[in-house]
Parts: C-alpha cells; structure tokens; sequence
C-alpha cells in the first residue's frame, strides 16, 4: 500500500476519535498537511488554533503565514517536502496548551503517522511539540534548537531538530544577529542543505525586509 492510502485508514478513525473532550468542542479535525509521497520531513506543531479548526489544515493562520514565508525563503515546499502535523489533532478551546492526557489519548495517531512516513527527519516546531518526545520536560527550546539530536519513537530512531514556533515569531520581530528569527533562518538553511540538498532561492536581505513587516 502507498502511504497515502495507509494514512487515509488512520484519518478515518482520527475523524470519528471522541477520546478526549477536545473532541466535543472541535469543528474539524486537523489531521496533515503536505504530499505523503514526497515528504521527507515530519514538521511536528503544537495544537491546531481557530483558522485550522475552521479549515481542517494545520499551519494556516497568522503562525502559519510566517511559517510559510521562512520555509518559502529557505527554498522548502511547504507541499512537497513536508508533511505536517499536530501532537494532537483537535483544537484547545482558547488555544489552551493540550494537557499531558490529551496528548496522551492523541499520540496513536501521531506515531502512526510518523511510523507510515518513515521520514528522514522530525522536525519539533516549538516546546510543546519537542517537550512530548524529550525527556527532560523542563527542557528550553532556545538551548537545543538548531542541534540535530536521535528520537526513538515505536522503536524506530529519526534525527531530529527542535526549531521555534512561529507564533513566538510572531511576538519577536528582531532580524537582529542572533535574534530569534534570524536563528529560525539559519536553522531552516540547515535542514534544506543537509535533508533536502542545495538549491538557493532568493536574497535573505529582501526577505528580511518583508519580514519585518509582518
Ligand atoms: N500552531 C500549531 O502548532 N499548529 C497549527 O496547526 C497551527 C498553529
């Protein structure tokens, strides 16, 4: 079976999930994004937010728009080389962090996601995200990011690298050296020429000016 076929199996019981509360309050369930056939890399976010609840896609509202400016500028597709998801699939009401059970009761479906993609690398976008596979939980982003580092999930061990989210993005508009976006530059560099291979877009000078602005 191709992967799609075999991720549509774990979707439709995903669709249908009920074990957790967040299951009574979600419009959609927000299952992947990306082509499964040609992904090499698992983007792994936190919790949908209102937009993705909305539309059942991950990574499409504001957070997901600067997402895809910085993947954009580091030349990777957003639909052909990644396939993204959650660590858990329905919407925290507020936009909440989701609670060590709900990810708990949500974490069959993101192995099973994981184990069909077989991917060459797991990408953590943000704490909540690296927290639920890094064992120490007090763990900080700003002190791993950028680093790759082996996660073993259902016996299976990936390279793997933390990057920050972009709604911290969001919050912190320095393009500064050493600034938070900057690092998200320089990390998502690392990952298309060591996963995905060379190939240079366009000036990080203009995209930086753009940046700035959102
Ligand atoms: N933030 C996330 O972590 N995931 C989404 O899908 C959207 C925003």
């Amino acid at each position: 079976m191709i992967k799609k076929e075999c991720l549509d199996i774990v979707q439709a019981k995903c669709e249908n999930c009920q074990d957790c509360i967040l299951g009574k309050t979600r419009n959609n369930v927000v299952f992947s994004d990306g082509n499964p056939e040609t992904a090499r890399i698992v983007l792994i976010g936190e919790a949908p937010g209102e937009t993705e609840d909305e539309t059942g896609k991950p990574f499409v509202g504001r957070a997901g728009k600067l997402l895809n400016q910085f993947l954009e500028e580091a030349g990777i597709s957003r639909q052909d080389d990644l396939y993204i998801i959650n660590t858990v699939k329905c919407r925290p009401p507020e936009n909440r962090v989701p609670t060590d059970v709900e990810k708990a009761l949500c974490e069959r479906y993101l192995t099973a996601q994981i184990d069909i993609m077989n991917p060459q690398a797991i990408i953590f976008c943000g704490a909540t995200s690296l927290k639920s596979f890094w064992s120490d939980k007090k763990v900080q982003i700003s002190k791993v990011r950028g680093n790759w580092f082996d996660v073993t999930i259902n016996g299976k061990t990936y390279k793997a690298m933390a990057i920050f989210h972009p709604s911290y993005l969001l919050r912190n508009h320095s393009i500064e050296e050493g600034s938070p976006r900057r690092l998200m530059q320089q990390d998502l560099a690392v990952i298309k020429s060591e996963i995905l291979g060379d190939k240079m877009v366009c000036s990080t000078e203009s995209h930086n000016q753009e940046m700035a602005m959102v």
